[in-house]
């Protein structure tokens, strides 16, 4: 677990060794105001025992009032019945993704605390502070949003700034990180185009913290490297060949 940021009332957490065996690491987040916590991008069933057992160190169950799903996938969202069974969280997601997480088991009786994010994002009031969910389509996902929080400066980016293999949790030597980001995004990343509507959008915040859902996170001195890289970088299908041929 790591203090991200602490000041007065507020507070954001990061745990970063839950994951286990074969499953990809990932990063659990928690944003606490006043006494209303929020857990962004919670996991999958193994990390949910733990993940659910250490919050009570930080935060009392009562009080987290938002889980907050940037998209559809399993390291994210496959636990997410049990979270809601267990709590009294309100869940929010993009909204085209709500049929799919069905699939994840979703009772009748919680899918009513599920609010969709439509496509442009919106504000989420957590205590004192106003969170920004922003839209980050094709950031991998076609419904994707990212998270703003305009006290601590951080930006929750989901899977984009993606190192899951770095051996440290904070980046000392951007360029020496890179290795550890480049693959993923060219694969992940389905389009240039999208990287560079984010990038627009991202340049009028005022970021101190990149905090990614994998992997490593980037710090104030590297932030401005961070958005130059993304900006030479070319991915996904602008890296395509010309055909697919049938394998055999
Ligand atoms: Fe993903
Ligand atoms: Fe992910």
């Amino acid at each position: 677990m790591i203090t991200l940021f602490e000041k007065d009332k507020h507070k954001n957490i990061m745990f970063n060794d839950l994951s286990t065996g074969k499953m990809i690491q990932a990063n659990q987040h928690f944003i606490i105001n006043e006494n209303e916590g929020m857990v962004l991008d919670p996991g999958g069933h193994k990390v949910h025992t733990q993940l659910f057992a250490e919050m009570t160190s930080i935060l009392p169950i009562s009080q987290l009032k938002y889980i907050f799903l940037s998209h559809q996938d399993p390291d994210i969202i496959a636990a997410v019945n049990a979270w809601m069974m267990m709590t009294d969280a309100q869940a929010f997601l993009p909204s085209i993704w709500i049929r799919f997480a069905a699939h994840f088991g979703i009772d009748e009786l919680v899918e009513k605390r599920i609010t969709l994010i439509a496509d442009e994002g919106r504000t989420i009031q957590l205590g004192n502070v106003t969170l920004k969910a922003l839209p980050a389509h094709y950031l991998h996902s076609s419904g994707n949003l990212h998270l703003y929080d305009p006290v601590s400066k951080i930006l929750y980016t989901g899977d984009l700034g993606a190192s899951p293999a770095a051996p440290y949790p904070v980046v000392e030597n951007f360029d020496a990180h890179i290795k550890y980001m480049e693959g993923f995004h060219i694969r992940y990343m389905p389009t240039t185009k999208a990287l560079k509507m984010w990038l627009n959008m991202a340049r009028t915040l005022e970021i101190d913290i990149i905090a990614p859902q994998h992997g490593a996170i980037i710090n104030k001195a590297h932030v401005v490297q961070f958005l130059d890289w993304l900006d030479s970088l070319e991915v996904g299908v602008d890296k395509l060949g010309d055909a697919y041929t049938v394998p055999g």
